[in-house]
């Protein structure tokens, strides 16, 4: 098992993996990032988080064509010399070295870094009891100002709800955008059910298009669980049946308590436990039949 960093194509163990202090992405959180995870050792939807990153790269104007080394081929490197048997892995682009200033022109090619560290799945307490969340005072960066759709390596946004949540005992902080309606969690999309019904803020709320929330949703196609992408209110989410939040490294997590008020009965709730189930035996398929059931 092992920690590794791969740094513009050199691979170094987690100890020696120094980047410059005048790397951009350190001075100004000028870049962008992935977090993905393997199921089999094979990383689960490298392409989908591929692109994600090439999308958020160009969002910020770096340009991918000037990456150093290629990503996909640099993952496979990485995953190959850790040899773990589950593993998580960070892909940074960053703007690169440069002086002190803004001007991207300062830097003139960007870093790619490949972290890749054992990955140790959530404890299946987690998904039995559910998690509690909190409704925080920090609201989502607006489009205009920061689009989340950027998956960005400044997570200051992320990192105050996260501590929020943390300081309260709450294990997620689940943010409000400037309208007051439900955005999504410091590092989790947001889902609710009401009756049959699902329901999940519009990508236009001001959230990451998550790529566990996507996948949700096309099994709730699949399987013809109705599905809605709608404006969700704080009281709503908190009168609702059940709720539960998505992200890559947790899967499905049932909310069981939210601001101190239990959601639905107070345990994971019948359709979460079904989407969940739904969700391991997809991945199951897509790996060849050989992930956790
Ligand atoms: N977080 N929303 C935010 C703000 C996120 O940072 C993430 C991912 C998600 C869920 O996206 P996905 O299903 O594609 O993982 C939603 C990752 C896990 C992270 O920051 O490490």
């Amino acid at each position: 098992m092992s920690r590794l960093v791969n740094i513009n194509g050199h691979i170094v163990p987690a100890e020696q993996a120094n980047i410059s202090a005048y790397d951009h992405g350190f001075l100004y959180g000028d870049g962008v990032y992935e977090t993905l995870r393997t199921y089999q050792g094979v990383p689960f939807l490298l392409d989908g988080h591929l692109a994600r990153l090439r999308r958020s790269a160009g969002l910020i104007r770096i340009d991918w064509e000037r990456l150093p080394v290629e990503p996909s081929e640099e993952v496979r490197k990485t995953l190959l010399a850790a040899d773990n048997e589950e593993s998580l892995i960070r892909l940074a682009v960053s703007r690169g070295v440069g002086p002190l200033g803004y001007d991207p022109a300062l830097c003139p090619k960007p870093s790619l870094l490949v972290y890749v560290q054992p990955f140790d799945q959530p404890p299946e307490a987690l998904y039995q009891d559910g998690a509690r969340a909190l409704i925080v005072t920090v609201r989502r960066n607006p489009p205009a100002a920061l689009n989340p759709y950027v998956k960005s390596m400044n997570l200051l946004n992320n990192i105050l709800a996260a501590m929020e949540a943390l300081e309260k005992g709450a294990e997620e902080g689940i943010m409000l955008n400037l309208s007051g309606n439900v955005a999504e969690g410091s590092n989790t999309n947001v889902f609710a059910v009401r009756g049959e019904r699902l329901l999940t803020p519009p990508l236009a709320a001001g959230i990451l298009d998550g790529l566990t929330r996507e996948h949700v949703i096309s099994l709730c196609l699949r399987a013809g669980i109705p599905c809605e992408e709608t404006d969700i209110r704080p009281e709503e989410l908190l009168s609702a049946d059940e709720c539960f939040l998505t992200s890559t490294t947790r899967e499905l997590v049932p909310i069981v308590l939210i601001d101190g008020r239990s959601i639905g009965s107070g345990k994971p709730g019948p359709l979460t436990k079904r989407l969940l189930a739904l969700f391991r035996a997809a991945v199951k398929e897509a790996t060849g039949g050989h992930a956790r059931g």
